[in-house]
């Protein structure tokens, strides 16, 4: 196995095809923070919103690049199936598929996976969404300290032959959720799970040259005739929170992912600093693994490169952060431009939509209205 080893994830990069209705859906009714409202660097007429907690916590970054005329994107081969966003409590989930639920959001679950509790549900481009327990765990079923060293076969009762979906469908809080309560707040990415044609390849990838140890060898639990693996921050004792990368194995698919709306972009695992990334960068050109050079992306630093099965990934730097250029009470309030972009502010500028600051209503059916003040 490599000597470095990836510190778990940085950000996820979708698509959305409206910035307005994407604030209203993830600020709003989601309760993340917008963090920072910048562009595109690579193409500055289009706005690059970073949602997250604190002042923009690795781990915790969920990113979206505007294309508002990207046409719809689809998950497979090579892509992202979903994100998964992390609650403390079983409780706290079904508060979430209430709210999700009164606003014309159809949620699916909870579903018992085993190691976590999951309801899914899309953001308005079509993103597949799931708000997942952080517990009980990977220990459920393997010793804490040898996971992820055989396949592990779900119970009956989790696959779905096994459940009973309608008694799983009428689960749902008793009274209205108008406000994201405190024991409600997602913590940051619990897991992304990606489409692979081929797990054994997958693995050496994000093991041996990542440094990501499997955590889990099981079953799909919606589709119990194929595997699903996870591989994590793992140090023999315990799996690290904001560190689980899963793929669904679709052997010999050619079922490949689409770029587009409604799709991730990317996914950033995270470098402690530049002297890491550094490292990074002359280990994965040891293994002719073609990788950009060091990107500046302001708030951190990247490079990209591609998984076996053509998923783009990036390894991003902690720093310098998100309070490089405004203070940590007011990151994500006004749009910022890198120094090179300034000289453009006013062109860039009329060019966009402005964000509105005061709280959005979002409503599957009715879209974002202005919520009204009581
Ligand atoms: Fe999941
Ligand atoms: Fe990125």
């Amino acid at each position: 196995m490599s000597q470095l080893a990836v510190q778990g994830f940085h950000h996820i990069t979708m698509v959305s095809t409206d910035a307005v209705r994407t604030l209203a859906f993830y600020r709003d009714l989601l309760g993340l923070g917008l963090v920072k409202q910048t562009v595109n660097f690579d193409d500055p007429g289009a706005y690059h919103l970073y949602f997250g907690r604190g002042t923009g916590e690795p781990g915790t970054l969920l990113t979206f690049f505007e294309w508002s005329h990207a046409s719809r994107g689809r998950w497979g081969v090579g892509g992202v199936h979903h994100l998964a966003l992390g609650v403390e409590t079983p409780e706290a989930q079904l508060k979430w598929k209430r709210r999700l639920v009164d606003a014309g959001v159809p949620v699916t679950g909870p579903l018992d996976r085993g190691y976590f509790t999951s309801i899914y549900f899309s953001d308005p481009d079509g993103q597949i969404l799931e708000i997942a327990t952080r517990g009980p765990g990977y220990a459920i079923d393997e010793p804490a300290d040898a996971l992820g060293q055989r396949l592990v076969l779900p119970p009956d009762d989790r696959l779905p032959e096994g459940r009973d979906e309608q008694a799983i469908a009428g689960r749902n809080w008793p009274e209205p959720v108008p406000h994201v309560t405190a024991d409600m707040a997602l913590f940051g990415i619990h897991h992304i799970t990606g489409i692979t044609d081929d797990l054994q390849r997958a693995h050496d990838f994000y093991a041996e040259t990542l440094g990501l140890p499997l955590v889990k060898r099981t079953l799909n639990q919606d589709d119990g005739t194929t595997e699903h693996w996870f591989w994590a921050r793992y140090d023999g004792r315990e799996v690290a929170p904001l560190s689980s990368w899963t793929l669904f194995g679709w052997p010999d698919s050619d079922y490949r992912a689409r770029p587009g709306a409604g799709q991730t972009h990317h996914v950033a695992f995270r470098a402690k600093d530049d002297e890491e990334q550094r490292a990074w960068l002359d280990h994965l050109r040891s293994l002719d693994i073609q990788v950009t050079p060091v990107q500046d992306r302001t708030y951190f630093r990247s490079i990209y490169f591609r998984a076996p099965d053509g998923m783009l990934v990036e390894i991003a730097t902690d720093g310098p952060g998100f309070t490089l250029d405004e203070d940590a009470d007011a990151v994500g309030r006004a749009l910022q431009l890198p120094a090179w972009l300034e000289p453009r502010r006013s062109a860039i500028e009329a060019g966009l939509k402005p964000l509105p600051q005061a709280p959005l209503g979002y409503h599957a059916r009715t879209g974002v209205t202005p919520l009204e003040t009581p």
